[in-house]
This record gives C-alpha cells, structure tokens and sequence, in this order.
C-alpha cells in the first residue's frame, strides 16, 4: 500500500542513458540501465501523480500508468523535456535521473563511414547541455518546478553532494553511495537539501524511489505552506 502523497501533481523525470551518433550505425553511449529512473517513476505514479518519463535507449517496460518519450541523444532529451515543462499545465516536479553523455559528437558523419585503409576517423567532441541546470535556473522566479537532481561521486560524496546541490542550484540532490549502481537492482543513496543530509540506506531501487518520493511529497507541502 502506498499513500497517494503526490495525489494530482505533475512530475516530470529523466532516465537511462544517452546516444551520441557517431554515424547512423554507431555511436557512443554509457552503462546507465535506467532502473532507478523507472523506479521513481513507478513510484510517483503509485503515489498519484501524472508522470511523463524521458527515456534514452533502456531495455525496460514503461511502468503501468506513466507517459513515455523515447529520446536518444542529449539535445533531443533537452527538446522533450523543454517541450514537456512549456506545455500547460505546469509541472510540479522535475526528476533529472539520466544519465546523460557529457559531450556529443561534434562531427558525427550523415553517412556509415568506411573503413579505409589505414586512416582513422577523428572524432571531435563538443559539450552538451546540464539539463537539470538549465531547468534549474529558470525555477529561480516561481520557484517550480521543484528540481531534484541526482550525484554518481565515487569519493568524498558527503562534501562533494553539498557542493554539487549549490552549483546546479536545486533545493534536492540525490547522491548513489557506491561502489557502482549501473544496472544494480539494489543502492544506497543520500539526500542532500537545504537543512543537510539524510542516509536512505540500502534497499531495493523500487524501495528507495518509493521513499524518496514521500520526502520530496513531504518538501512540496512545505513549499506550499510557505
Ligand atoms: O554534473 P553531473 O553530471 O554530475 O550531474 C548529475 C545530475 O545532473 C543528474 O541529475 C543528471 O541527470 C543531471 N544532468 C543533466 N544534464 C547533463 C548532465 C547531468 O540533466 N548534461
């Protein structure tokens, strides 16, 4: 049983990975599964929000209830997501859970390319957009959507997870407690907000989302009673 917490709120969440072409046939990509992404958004639908999920390429089933766009590159998962919060109605929350490649290619070839002889192809990368970040900074106004963001730091995450949840500018961040969570079924994770931190120790991903969609439930009635 889960409490309907989120009960007609509006959440929007980024999972899984990106696919940077390198030409039609290849490209370069990371070992995000998307599990906890899905989790959340599984959660918040068994919570009663209205969920649309902007997915890169997973080999998960959309959870029952929720709204899906296949992306696969970066910059399409900043057009779905920019196309999503400028839709009416507004969206309460953004969960910026992907993965997403930190460059792209910048000379990706419009045709497979050859092998040719002895040469091989020069890729030339450029940066891609924060996603979160962006989103983050036009909340500074309205303060909504509320934007949690997510902190895979292999060390110091306590000090680091604070730093990180200052510099992209959100209210919560998330950080995975290691080792390594890609495609785990199972993580530990940390939530960092404007009061410190919190320990949610380790469980199922399922498990995790649902409890932190009952604390991110819990700030969203503190922001409205503000
Ligand atoms: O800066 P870093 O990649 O460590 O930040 C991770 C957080 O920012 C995650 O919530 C991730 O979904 C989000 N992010 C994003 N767009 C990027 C890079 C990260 O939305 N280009």
């Amino acid at each position: 049983f889960q409490a309907k917490v989120l009960y007609g709120k509006r959440v929007l969440i980024t999972a899984g990975p990106t696919y940077e072409a390198i030409d039609p046939v290849r490209g370069i990509t990371n070992l995000s599964s998307g599990k906890m992404g899905y989790a959340i958004a599984r959660a918040a639908r068994e919570a009663g929000a209205e969920v649309t999920l902007v997915s890169g390429p997973t080999a998960l089933a959309t959870p029952h209830g929720v709204r899906r766009i296949d992306v696969q590159s970066a910059q399409q998962m900043l057009q779905a997501v920019q196309a999503v919060l400028n839709d009416a109605p507004a969206q309460h929350v953004f969960v910026a859970v992907a993965a997403v490649a930190d460059w792209r290619v910048e000379n990706a070839s419009a045709h497979k390319i050859k092998k040719d002889g002895s040469a091989m192809p020069e890729l030339k990368f450029a940066p891609n957009p924060d996603i979160l970040a962006q989103v983050a900074a036009t909340t500074s106004l309205s303060g909504w959507p509320y934007c949690v963001g997510f902190a895979a730091e292999s060390e110091n995450l306590i000090e680091y997870g604070a730093a990180k949840r200052e510099k992209k500018g959100i209210p919560l961040l998330v950080g995975n407690i290691g080792p390594q969570t890609f495609g785990q079924d199972e993580n530990a994770i940390v939530l960092f907000d404007e009061s410190g931190h919190t320990v949610l120790p380790r469980a199922s991903k399922l498990e995790l989302a649902r409890q932190l969609v009952s604390e991110i439930a819990k700030r969203l009635e503190r922001r409205s009673l503000l």
